[in-house]
């Protein structure tokens, strides 16, 4: 083999990057080691501890044959020639910076880690999402080693979203690659360039500065959850006023300096990244002392808050001030389609804000199901998980569409309607179904940032 590739950490990130660097890379060898045996022990079933589309067959075509999963970290590290640092780096939940800025523990076990059983020089690369100068603190570490080794460090943040990894990774719009502008910096920069090349065009791989490369991931980010944000602002003034929020993004976003993507009206967005990272943004802007800089991007988060407090408080209102006692399908749990991840899914405030109204709720979700159970374990009130959206709706008050799974699009909304209560609400989280037709049909429905269509 060419390269030993090792990847530390076989979550979200680590486990699909893998698979499609084994795959577009025949010539290398890699190995995802993490430290929770359950989870590799599950990348090595036939139940993969992640649902992607097109990451079974991926996984399938490699392992064994260059693509390995271990709880080996020592060994692991020992063997590596490029080692990919993909561990988690939750906001912090403690002491200075509780709340926003990253949490940095698990990155820095794995220096420590890579200090104590290398025995050889290693390019280290940033794959987590970390804040702007991390790799200085990063190398430090590193060059803290007795042995007179060197590892330079890249960053080389991950771009994919979630229920789209696999095209992403084997497609992406670009590869970002940053380095220390050192000789030695730079020979490692060209290293990971070169195995990138292998499947992605030259002029989609780019180089910059480590912080550049390292503050790019937070950017992008704040940046895709900002459009969301402004465009979810602007559906409560379309409520207010009869304009319809798709035809204003719509008209909007055929200037071609704003473009159309990520200006769909939501009940907000979700997911492991864009809250945390536009925190950990603002917590770094505190911490340089640009307070009004932090206030900018500190609204991306809080107008995403209100965005899912009003919409429980349309439900209520819509439905004469209470849903003490009432029946409430959720349709959806995870923070988008495609995925069963549900970390910051907005479905979980939601549900959170019902049950404190005394609601009583039937979620069903295809694939988060089980996620669910866990983010709503300690939550008090009475949650039935269903296996089917009929069950789920039957004897229902309201339904509310909180993740946009195409096979709510296609449901015997008849059948559903006949076996509710009555007056049925719908209340669309995500504008997804056809909210003429349910009208007709005899719903109460409730978009968002456009009309209600209500039965008086
Ligand atoms: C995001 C970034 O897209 C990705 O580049 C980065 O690497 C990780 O964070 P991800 O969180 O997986 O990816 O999903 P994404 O498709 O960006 O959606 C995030 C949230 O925004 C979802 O809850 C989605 O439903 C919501 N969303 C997206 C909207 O509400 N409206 C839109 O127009 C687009
Ligand atoms: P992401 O979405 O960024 O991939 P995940 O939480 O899905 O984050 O995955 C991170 C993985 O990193 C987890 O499986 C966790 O067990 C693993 N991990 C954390 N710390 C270490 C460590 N010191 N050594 C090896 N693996 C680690």
């Amino acid at each position: 083999m060419k390269k030993n590739i090792l990847c530390i950490g076989a979550g979200y990130v680590g486990g699909p990057t893998m698979a499609v660097i084994a795959d577009r890379c025949p010539d290398c060898k890699v190995t995802v080691v993490d430290i929770n045996s359950e989870r590799i022990a599950a990348w090595n079933s036939d139940n993969l501890p992640i649902f992607e589309p097109g990451l079974d067959e991926v996984v399938k075509r490699r392992r064994g044959k260059n693509l390995f999963y271990s709880t080996d970290i020592a060994g692991g590290i020992k063997a590596a020639d490029i080692i990919f640092v993909s561990v988690n780096t939750p906001t912090k939940t403690f002491g200075a910076g509780a709340g926003k800025a990253a949490d940095l523990q698990y990155l820095e076990k794995t220096a420590r880690s890579i200090v104590e059983y290398a025995d050889s020089d290693k390019i280290v690369v940033e794959k987590s999402t970390l804040p702007v100068r991390t790799a200085q603190a990063m190398s430090r570490i590193l060059q803290s080693n007795t042995k007179n080794l060197n590892f330079p460090v890249l960053s080389n943040p991950e771009f994919l979203a979630e229920g789209t990894a696999i095209s992403d990774l084997e497609n992406p719009d670009r590869v970002l690659i940053g380095g220390m502008e050192t000789p030695e910096g730079q020979a490692a920069l060209n290293e990971l360039v070169e195995l990138y090349a292998q499947w992605v065009p030259r002029e989609r791989i780019i180089t910059t500065n480590l912080w550049s490369s390292e503050l790019s991931k937070l950017v992008a980010n704040a940046l895709l959850a900002q459009r969301i944000s402004s465009i979810n602002s602007i559906s409560a003034l379309c409520e207010k006023t009869e304009a319809n929020v798709y035809e204003v993004a719509a008209a909007a976003g055929r200037d071609s300096r704003i473009g159309p993507k990520f200006l769909h009206a939501s009940i907000g967005f979700g997911g492991s990244c864009f809250k945390k990272d536009i925190l950990n943004l603002v917590y770094l802007c505190e911490y340089y002392g640009l307070p009004e800089v932090a206030a900018y991007w500190e609204q991306v988060v809080k107008m995403n808050d209100f965005q899912a407090r009003r919409f429980v408080q349309n439900m209520i209102g819509a439905m004469f001030n209470t849903v003490s006692a009432k029946k409430i399908a959720i349709f959806g749990f995870a923070f988008k389609a495609n995925t069963g991840d549900t970390r910051e899914s907005p479905a979980c405030a939601v549900c959170h804000q019902l049950l404190e109204e005394r609601a009583e709720l039937s979620i069903y979700d295809p694939k988060a199901l089980e996620n669910a159970k866990i983010d709503l374990a300690n939550a008090q009130g009475r949650i039935n998980y269903c296996t089917s959206p009929y069950e789920a709706a039957k004897g229902a008050h309201a339904i509310a569409i909180m993740t946009e799974w195409n096979e709510f699009k296609e449901l015997d909304y008849q059948r559903i309607f006949d076996n509710m209560e009555k007056p049925a609400f719908i209340f669309d989280g995500r504008n997804i179904v056809d909210h003429q037709y349910l009208y007709e049909l005899g719903f109460n429905v409730y978009p968002i940032g456009k009309k209600s269509l209500v039965h008086v």
